[in-house]
């Protein structure tokens, strides 16, 4: 009763203050609060007529007047000469079920300002811009009103400005039309240089216009204050890069350009784009907390997909990029000279004999899944020439890969085969046979795909992060999504949180993933890649990061590449990477030792995969973070913690546990030796009880990790 006078109180002063602004007739600007009043937009025109917004955080400012406007293909643009005609406001204070997750319910609370403008000379187009203020951060939106002189038109510019305070601390990476495949930087923001990451060979498609980072940017203020830019709902139109200007703190959207369209999105109003979202956090680890993203979303439209149960899987994959196997039969220039250089010889992966001897380690080890790359005839055509329509047709299997007898013993063994759908980059083929191969999957009890887009798009002149490929990847989710088929996307576009709408989409790539460790010219991803990666690419949704690599230096393969952490980090990833489908990546042969399975596998088999709770212990960008997450339906708790390169002492406080009742407590810690270089696989284990007023000391080895499970007694 108590909650319910203050939410109503809330939504009272919030209505007398926007109808007091706007009493006056000549109104030029209103202001927002968040629910607990700490986040404020400030919304005004300028004397021109250019809208304009601030935001603050607990009375400081974030955001510093920023404009806002749009160019186009033959019409004046929209920037200036605007005034508003009506402003609404509403507030929203829900819960939502997640079907699978980080959590069992999400809420969904914000006040909502919605600022109506229009030209006041001709063509007196309309623009609506609405914002949203959560506790944890803002998103806006534009909205094209049905209108008669703004129809169908191409957009040639956003200038959506975000001005900064200071020169921040900022991990970014190059804002790629292509790829989101790069490492992240860690520089002051004057020092971002975007344009020196240009011609990375370890990446068959990227293209890095101008000087600009991806979304989602994190940032740490002078004052410590965190703030992540991304955005929410890219469903048709052109992901964002941000331009920066390094002299003035500055950076302005640039959408993702179409050499064919001579522009950036093609619209018709009625229109809204996608959301703009700037996270505030004072605590590293709420940004990752944080759902504003997946709440900026529209509800589920799908109803029930327990078709799909988050997994973990093991694959005829790792062993492709480490050059044990080839993908296709003929040993040909494809793929394998990408991942693998010297002579290739003909050593399929995908047979019939090694696909069984997969589905016995999974179903020995209580693994649900099985992906196998490289099942399907093509793979000898595709990869260095630009005539790849065509090439695969998801349907046709290698003459060494009795695609019945592996289906066969896959449901004897109770293991679900994940089908795997490479378009090599041309979705127009893809599209074409989208149904008959969906169909496929279903005739054959498959539920889950893992799709690949790598190499220049087809046709040429489209770029993976356009409004062509997001109108792409969106077809996929909904042409899936009615076959009741869930999606694993590589080279995808980025998450914007659409797996609330399409909770079909379940996992992705998006990031330099485990596969650069197998042959990256660099030297694969250092240490504290992933301490980065928790705090930037994670924010936008789940990972198909594949972790899980036991043998760490694979010297009998790759003498030159290595996996830059230690064993016990490999085991924390199951907890601090989020994704429904959790890959065991390295080779079966690789978790056994002397003939029995590697002690340390027993992590892996009893880590869960979809959670009831999960936070945040502790964390810092790009050094460490430790993450609890309780499984759904057992009650039983993980904990995952990863370092860079400095080793680190962490104290595990377990106040999260439920009061009064005392776990079993196993802890897979780095050796008191370890090191990500010179010996990562040492590991111990420990086993001890542990109750909500215990704490525990671990140490972390240099690009070390620990995992614990956590088993009520
Ligand atoms: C790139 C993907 O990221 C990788 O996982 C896959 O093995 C290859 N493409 C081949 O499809
Ligand atoms: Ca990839």
């Amino acid at each position: 009763m108590i909650s319910c006078l203050k939410k109503y109180a809330a939504l009272l002063c919030l209505t007398v203050f926007v109808f007091s602004l706007f009493g006056c007739s000549m109104q030029t600007e209103s202001l927002l609060s968040s629910p607990n009043e700490q986040i404020r937009v400030k919304f005004s025109l300028t004397e021109a007529g250019t809208p304009q917004y601030e935001v603050f955080y607990k009375e400081n400012a974030v955001i510093l007047s920023s404009s806002m406007g749009f160019e186009f293909k033959d019409q004046p643009p929209l920037n200036e000469g605007l005034r508003i005609t009506e402003m609404n406001n509403r507030q929203e204070d829900e819960t939502w079920a997640m079907p699978w997750g980080e959590q069992d319910s999400v809420r969904n609370h914000f006040n909502e300002l919605k600022i109506q403008l229009e030209e006041t000379g001709a063509p007196n187009r309309k623009l609506n811009i609405v914002f949203r203020a959560f506790d944890d951060g803002i998103g806006f939106r534009y909205e094209f009103p049905e209108q008669p002189n703004l129809n169908e038109v191409l957009i040639t510019d956003e200038n959506t400005q975000f001005n900064l305070t200071g020169d921040h601390q900022v991990w970014w990476q190059p804002g790629d039309w292509d790829i989101y495949e790069h490492l992240y930087n860690a520089t002051k923001f004057s020092e971002i240089d975007a344009i020196s990451k240009r011609d990375d060979p370890n990446l068959k498609a990227t293209y890095i216009p101008e000087n600009a980072v991806n979304t989602p940017v994190t940032m740490k203020t002078s004052e410590g204050v965190y703030l992540s830019f991304h955005e929410a709902d890219l469903t048709d139109y052109s992901g964002m890069t941000l331009k920066v200007d390094t002299s003035n703190n500055s950076m302005v959207s640039e959408l993702v350009g179409s050499e064919r369209l001579q522009g950036k999105a093609m619209i018709s109003a009625p229109f809204n784009t996608p959301w703009r979202t700037i996270q505030i956090a004072d605590r590293a680890g709420d940004l990752i907390e944080s759902r504003m993203v997946l709440n900026l979303n529209d509800p589920n439209i799908l109803g029930d997909v327990s078709y799909f149960t988050p997994m973990k899987y093991v694959g005829i994959w790792w062993e492709m990029h480490l050059g044990k196997s080839t993908w296709d039969m003929e040993g040909s220039q494809s793929m394998n000279t990408f991942t693998n250089s010297g002579e290739i010889k003909p050593n399929h992966g995908a047979t019939t004999e090694n696909a069984m001897r997969y589905i016995d380690f999974a179903s020995e080890n209580g693994i649900k899944g099985l992906l196998v790359e490289g099942w399907n005839t093509g793979w000898d055509k595709w990869i260095n020439t630009d005539d790849r329509e065509g090439v695969f047709d998801f349907m046709t299997p290698y003459a060494d890969y009795d695609f019945d007898k592996v289906m066969a013993y896959a449901r004897e063994k109770g293991v679900e085969v994940i089908m795997h759908h490479e378009t090599s980059a041309a979705p127009l083929t893809y599209e074409k046979q989208m149904d008959v191969a969906y169909k496929f999957m279903k005739d054959n009890g498959m539920n889950a795909v893992k799709t690949g887009y790598v190499g220049k798009i087809i046709p040429k002149g489209e770029y993976h992060h356009g409004q062509w490929m997001v109108r792409h990847y969106q077809k996929v989710l909904e042409e899936a999504g009615k076959m009741k088929i869930a999606i694993n996307a590589h080279e995808p576009i980025k998450a914007t949180g659409k797996r609330r709408t399409y909770p079909n989409a379940i996992a992705r790539e998006g990031l330099r993933g485990q596969e650069f460790n197998a042959w990256a010219a660099d030297g694969g991803n250092p240490p504290n890649h992933l301490p980065t990666i928790a705090f930037t690419r994670m924010l936008s949704g789940p990972i198909d990061f594949t972790p899980g690599i036991f043998n760490i230096k694979f010297d009998e393969y790759k003498p030159d590449n290595q996996v830059s952490t230690t064993l016990a980090h490999q085991l924390a990833l199951y907890v601090v990477i989020y994704s429904p489908v959790q890959m065991l990546a390295d080779l079966p042969e690789h978790y056994m030792e002397n003939g029995k399975p590697h002690p340390a596998l027993q992590f892996i088999r009893d880590v869960g995969v979809d959670w009831s709770e999960s936070h945040v212990l502790d964390g810092e960008v790009g050094e460490y973070v430790t993450i609890a997450r309780k499984e759904r339906g057992t009650g039983n708790w993980f904990v995952g913690g990863i370092t860079g390169d400095e080793e680190r002492m962490e104290t595990i406080v377990f106040n999260f546990l439920e009061e009064g009742k005392t776990y079993e407590a196993i802890l897979y810690e780095d050796g008191p030796d370890a090191h990500w270089d010179t010996n990562p696989q040492a590991y111990e284990i420990k086993t001890m009880d542990v109750s909500n007023t215990d704490t525990v000391e671990v140490m972390l080895a240099p690009g070390g990790g620990f995992a614990l499970s956590l088993k009520e007694k």
